[in-house]
């Protein structure tokens, strides 16, 4: 479905019984909205990056089963409702591996679905409760991305001398990424809001180039002052002192502070740490997997080749000769040990006295 309105950051649009994704493909010539009706359209569109950025495709995932489940004359018991729905959680959480956003929000509602199934011989009232949680996720998400963006402005403004800073970013984090306002966008938002940034700098984000194609079209409809590099001028730039600090956002981020997001976060904090320039990842406590140790236990998904093969991430011309090899991992994983500071919603997890970052113990005392 084509949208009459000319742009757009808002990547999710849902009212019960309907759903439609940004085609976030098209960006930023065309504003197109694909209408999703079952989970099966959301899988797809999550997998073929319709929808992308972790907290953007698990609220997605939860609304395309929301959809499904409100447009169906559902025949069974609140067992076989609970059921229904446990395995169509399943299978969403299936179309992407590395955020664990999607798993945490799967994990989540199966327990509540299964939960409620105890209590009643109704299937509506377990299919309401799904309802109810998994709508909920678009107003958490905002309200969490507005507090991310607050505490990570305070924390990069406080550690620097200048009134005004320069703030390089990676992918896109932004509204498009999540329910609105965004995590590591949103921390650039706070500071322009505040009056606290010079400039932002996006990294075009090979191959598939979310920068290029959904962060600098957010900087620009939001005219906040920014310039487009390519990922190979980033440590030129950074050497040029052109650049205050780093944020960028995460798919998942291991209990020891390791943190997967977009491929080319870990050289950027490579360089970030020979430059001296501080490297902050700002993501909703959703994005903490306490389960994994480190980020060696993460699962880094690797997308098609064609992304390499053919300009636009895939989308356009052949441009490497045919019978190449391509290696094309969508995530890397940045050790903690380059890290300066993890931005949550909650508040900012510094360094113990030991040099580690407590997250669990976080997590536990702001839970
Ligand atoms: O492959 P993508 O576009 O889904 O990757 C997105 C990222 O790596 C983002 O930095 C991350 O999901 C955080 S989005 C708030």
């Amino acid at each position: 479905m084509a949208n009459q309105a000319a742009i757009s950051l808002q990547a999710i649009c849902y009212s019960r019984g309907s759903l439609s994704l940004l085609d976030q493909r098209k960006l930023p010539q065309e504003t197109v909205y694909l209408e999703i009706h079952t989970a099966a359209d959301g899988w797809s569109a999550i997998r073929e990056m319709v929808v992308r950025g972790a907290p953007a495709i698990a609220i997605s995932a939860a609304l395309s089963l929301a959809v499904e489940v409100s447009n169906s004359d559902f025949k069974g018991t609140a067992v076989d409702a609970a059921s229904f729905l446990v395995e169509r959680l399943g299978y969403l959480e299936s179309s992407r591996p590395t955020a664990v956003n999607l798993s945490e929000a799967t994990v989540k509602l199966q327990n509540i679905v299964k939960k409620v199934a105890e209590t009643t011989s109704n299937p509506e009232v377990v299919f309401q409760a799904y309802l109810e949680a998994a709508e909920i996720m678009l107003t958490d998400d905002v309200a969490a991305n507005k507090s991310i963006g607050c505490h990570g402005a305070a924390i990069i403004a406080s550690g620097l001398q200048t009134k005004q800073l320069s703030v390089l970013t990676h992918c896109n984090t932004g509204s498009l990424a999540t329910a609105g306002y965004g995590t590591a966008l949103g921390v650039i938002r706070a500071l322009h809001s505040g009056g606290q940034l010079e400039r932002a700098y996006c990294t075009e984000t090979r191959p598939f180039n979310q920068g290029s194609r959904l962060t600098a079209y957010e900087l620009v409809h939001d005219k906040i002052p920014a310039t487009l590099i390519a990922d190979s001028s980033a440590a030129a730039l950074m050497k040029a002192g052109r650049v205050n600090a780093i944020v960028v956002g995460a798919d998942r981020i291991a209990a020891n502070g390791d943190t997967a997001n977009k491929i080319g976060t870990y050289s950027l904090a490579v360089a970030a740490s020979h430059h001296g320039i501080p490297f902050y990842v700002a993501a909703p406590l959703t994005s903490i997997d306490g389960s994994m140790a480190s980020g060696e236990e993460i699962v880094i998904e690797e997308r098609s080749p064609n992304e390499l093969l053919f300009s636009h991430g895939g989308l356009g011309e052949r441009v490497a000769a045919s019978g190449i090899d391509v290696w094309n991992p969508a995530f890397d994983v940045t050790p903690s040990n380059l890290i300066t500071a993890i931005i949550t919603e909650k508040g900012v997890i510094t360094r113990n006295v030991e040099g580690f970052f407590a997250i669990t113990e976080f997590m536990e005392r702001t839970a």
